[in-house]
């Protein structure tokens, strides 16, 4: 188990314990600055023969120029607050699980 020093969370909560730090981060507004704002609910579906090989790697930050996709803007975003988000990476080219 990591020791950490929680100093200051600017929209959530902290809690602090003698040996463990938990940090809950609730957003107090939108999460998403500005990808598609005029849409009432941002979704994308993409088919699974169309994923790109060998990973497809998706945002999770809400940041990324090419949305639904991501673009390393994260990197940007997580030193600029002290956020730790990243992508989802699916690993297109890893072998389906054997059906039973
Ligand atoms: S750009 Fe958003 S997770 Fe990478």
């Amino acid at each position: 188990m990591a020791t950490l020093r929680a100093t200051t969370v600017s929209q959530g909560r902290v809690a602090v314990s003698s040996r463990r730090v938990s940090v809950v981060v609730r957003a107090d507004g939108q999460i998403n600055p500005s990808i598609r704002k005029s849409e009432e609910k941002v979704a994308d579906f993409v088919k699974a023969s169309e994923l790109p090989k060998p990973k497809a790697v998706f945002c999770r930050c809400w940041r990324a120029e090419k949305f639904p996709y991501c673009d390393g803007a994260h990197l940007k975003h997580n030193k600029e607050t002290g956020d730790n988000v990243g992508p989802l990476v699916i690993d297109t080219a890893a072998a389906a699980p054997a059906s039973q």
